[in-house]
């Protein structure tokens, strides 16, 4: 049987891809950089996607590569995209949407992979609803402190992700496709808070903070003040157009995509 790489098998999706590909009989190797400390329950062998030289001993008598991109630029993807396209025969990219136009990473791997030769599916999934653990310190003193508490988000669940990722894998018939996955409704940001609140038993406030304030503490935090800077235009412009709804994980699974609330209620130990 043919083994699939799963890359960022640690982090929010990958850890559900590894595990729903293990449950559907499927051979999984995971990536990690540390397999000491990843304590998954699937073979996981070493590698960084920052050093392509290091990926070797993973990619060996593997078919397909669920690959996220670690990194704010796509520096040192063109080598990444090459070890794979030498030993894989496709990949399922975790995108963001707005990877189709110019000026972003994404954009970038995606380009690389388009024309490395490899079979390929982008997953474009909208906001991760696990982006508001974010606030898990803030929830726990009663009041979340964030910008744009207007801008309404169609957040998607990272077993969502997964299980599209898991169809795409499992199933013929995706070479070329870029999905744009979503949750299923819009909601605010504050009205986020308020469903956290909900699924935890307490009451959580919602205070607006000046974008000015957050953009000095979101890049003491990720560094990148390019991406500060786009994540904060694109927070402000969902105020006046939410984020899109799309069909796509109903379509493709079968069932309705995973709501906020159901997030919200898987995770609320996080919060606790
Ligand atoms: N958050 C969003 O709203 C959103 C929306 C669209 C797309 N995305 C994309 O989704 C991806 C993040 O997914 P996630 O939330 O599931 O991950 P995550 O929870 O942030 O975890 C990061 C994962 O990446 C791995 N990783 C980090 N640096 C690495 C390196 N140098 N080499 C190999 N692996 C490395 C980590 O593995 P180890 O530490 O174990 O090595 C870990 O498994 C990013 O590419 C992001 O751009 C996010």
């Amino acid at each position: 049987m043919s083994t699939i790489l799963v890359t960022g098998a640690t982090g929010n999706v990958g850890r559900h891809v590894a595990s729903q590909l293990g449950a559907a009989g499927l051979k999984v190797r995971a990536l990690a950089r540390d397999p000491g400390r990843a304590g998954l329950p699937v073979e996981t062998v070493r590698g960084d996607l920052t050093e392509p030289a290091t990926l070797e001993p993973a990619l060996r008598d593997v078919d397909s590569v669920f690959l996220l991109w670690p990194a704010f630029t796509a520096d040192g993807a063109d080598e990444v995209v090459a070890a794979i396209a030498g030993r894989a025969r496709r990949v399922v990219l975790l995108s963001a949407p707005g990877a189709e136009a110019p000026g972003n990473h994404f954009h970038e791997v995606e380009r690389l992979i388009r024309h490395s030769g490899l079979g390929w599916t982008f997953l474009r999934p909208s906001g991760f609803a696990a982006n508001t653990l974010g606030w898990a310190d803030q929830v726990r003193r009663g009041v979340v402190r964030w910008p744009f508490g207007r801008a309404a988000r169609s957040l998607i669940h990272e077993k969502d992700i997964a299980a599209v990722a898991v169809h795409v894998l499992a199933s013929a018939g995706h070479n070329g496709a870029a999905y744009v996955l979503t949750g299923p409704e819009q909601l605010t940001q504050a009205e986020q808070v308020r469903v956290i609140g909900e699924a935890i038993g307490r009451e959580v406030r919602w205070e607006d903070q000046p974008p000015e304030e957050a953009r000095e503490q979101l890049t003491a935090i990720w560094g990148s003040p390019e991406f500060v800077d786009g994540a904060l235009r694109t927070w402000e412009s969902f105020v006046t157009s939410p984020e899109v709804v799309t069909d796509t994980v109903p379509r493709l699974l079968g069932r309705p995509a995973l709501t906020f609330r159901q997030w919200a209620a898987d995770h609320a130990a996080d919060f606790a």
